[in-house]
């Protein structure tokens, strides 16, 4: 693997590293971090055995790719001498809403830029991530960025545009089924359940649920069909989530979460 730099050593830079290693654990003399006050760049690096870069200079030496992954508000105050350091590198970023147009103005002579939006599964491995690159990539960055988000759990490449959709899918998707875990916890509760035991059926439902779907690979709307009888206890409760238009507010869930990204992502 060839070496890859850490701009930033909190979750992310840290989801991405220890699933590198996960997969790699001959990687650590490949990866390098750097953060703003250095303590979560010398956590991450007592943490994981990779090394701690104590400048710009140190962290790129070297370096062929550099993982931008601190917050979103530190890229417009991002040390200038980045525009230098980087040039001829692969630069992925992870910053969420941050454009191609306004990351090229930091990282100017980029070999190639990658914006990605993962999701907070990630952290587990589980993750989905969106991606999508400044110019098309060659099979050896190709190679790269596979390896890096691989890193993460799975990953779809997207037309720039597209962006702000998926965030409202994937990006915000977590939260989305998390609040629906708690309905169906306190919906169990109002039937009658202890609360412990809701929660731990809610969680084991949608768990087991996720991963036959994943497992099955065929559409949601065929294992519905298969669990349904008619005039049975699951078509009763179908009914009146169709009575309540439930589809129709997941849809403008995710349009509202689609218009906010856009929102936020205009001038950055
Ligand atoms: N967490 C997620 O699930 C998730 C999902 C999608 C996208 N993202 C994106 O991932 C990025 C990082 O999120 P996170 O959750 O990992 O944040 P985090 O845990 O708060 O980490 C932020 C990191 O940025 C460092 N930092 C601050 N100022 C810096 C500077 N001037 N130069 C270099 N490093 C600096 C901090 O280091 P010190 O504190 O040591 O200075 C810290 O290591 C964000 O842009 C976010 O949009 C995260």
């Amino acid at each position: 693997m060839s070496k890859i730099a850490f701009l930033g050593a909190g979750n992310m830079a840290a989801a991405i590293a220890e699933g590198l290693l996960a997969k790699n654990p001959t990687a650590q003399a490949d990866l390098v971090c750097f953060s703003g006050s250095g303590k979560t760049a010398a956590a991450l690096a007592a943490k994981t055995g990779i090394k701690q870069a104590h400048s710009l200079d140190e962290l790129l030496t070297g370096a062929d790719t550099l993982i931008v992954a601190f917050k979103p508000q530190h890229l417009a105050a991002a040390d200038p001498r980045l525009a230098d350091l980087t040039a001829g590198r692969l630069v992925v970023s992870v910053l969420a809403g941050k454009r191609i147009a306004t990351l090229t103005k930091t990282f100017p002579r980029a070999r190639n830029l990658v914006r990605t939006m993962p999701n907070t599964p990630s952290q587990i491995g589980a993750g989905i991530t969106g991606w999508c690159v400044r110019d098309p990539l060659t099979a050896a960055d190709h190679a790269i960025v596979e390896t890096i988000l691989s890193a993460l759990g799975q990953a779809v490449e997207v037309a720039e545009p597209q962006m702000d959709a998926l965030t409202a899918v994937s990006g915000s998707g977590p939260a989305y089924v998390f609040e629906f875990a708690a309905a169906l916890r306190d919906a169990g509760v109002a039937a009658g359940l202890p609360p412990e035991t809701s929660q731990k059926l809610a969680v084991e439902t949608l768990l087991g649920a996720a991963r036959l779907l994943a497992r099955k690979n065929i559409e949601p709307e065929t294992l519905r069909n298969q669990v349904t009888s008619p005039n049975g206890t699951t078509f009763a409760g179908l009914q009146r989530m169709a009575a309540g238009n439930f589809r129709g507010l997941i849809q403008e869930t995710v349009l509202a979460a689609k218009a906010r990204s856009e929102e936020l992502s205009k001038d950055s």
